[in-house]
C-alpha cells in the first residue's frame, strides 16, 4: 500500500520519523515535501497529496502543517477527497470506519511523532464499515456535486 505525505516548513524534521516508521511497518511512501524549512504555503502540499490521492498513485494520504487544518481544508477542496484532521486514534478510527476519509492531516505543533505514529496505525488498518455509512458519506460526496 502506498501513502503520499505533503507537508509544509513545520514538518521538515518531524516528518522524517513519520516516514522511516511507516516504511517499517510495511508501506511504501511517497515524500511529496516540502523538504525546506523557508516558510511555505500549505495549499501547495495540500493540492500536492489530495492529487496523488485522487489520481491513484497513492492509497492514502497524510497532510502535515502546525496545526493540521490548513492543510486538510486544502486537501477538502479536490473533488473526491474526505480529509479529516485528527489528534488522537479514536478520531482516526472512525475517519476511516464510518466516513471512509482517504487522506488523515495533523499538527506538527501539536501532536507529538508516537501519538502521530498511534492515529497513523488506527488510520491506516481501520477498513470503511460501509452499510449506513455508505449512505452518508455518499451524501456528503453529493453535496460535492451540487456545488461544483
Ligand atoms: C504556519 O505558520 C501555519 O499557519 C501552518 O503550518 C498551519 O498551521 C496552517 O493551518
Amino acid at each position: 500500500m502506498k501513502i503520499a505525505l505533503a507537508n509544509d516548513h513545520t514538518a521538515v524534521e518531524y516528518k522524517k520519523e513519520i516516514i522511516d516508521w511507516l516504511k517499517e511497518q510495511g508501506w511504501e511512501v511517497l515524500d511529496l515535501g516540502t523538504n525546506e524549512t523557508a516558510s511555505t504555503d500549505y495549499p501547495v502540499w495540500g493540492e500536492k497529496a489530495a492529487l496523488a490521492v485522487v489520481n491513484g498513485e497513492a492509497d492514502f494520504g497524510i497532510g502535515i502543517c502546525g496545526t493540521g487544518l490548513g492543510i486538510s481544508l486544502a486537501c477538502n477542496k479536490v473533488r473526491g477527497i474526505r480529509a479529516c484532521v485528527c489528534s488522537e486514534p479514536y478520531t482516526a478510527h472512525y475517519s476511516r470506519a464510518h466516513n471512509n476519509c482517504n487522506i488523515i492531516c495533523f499538527g506538527s505543533r501539536l501532536v507529538g511523532p508516537e501519538m502521530a505514529k498511534m492515529i497513523l496505525k488506527e488510520f491506516l488498518t481501520t477498513p470503511f464499515e460501509g452499510g449506513r455509512h455508505a449512505r452518508r458519506v455518499n451524501m456528503i460526496m453529493d453535496i460535492e456535486e451540487r456545488y461544483r
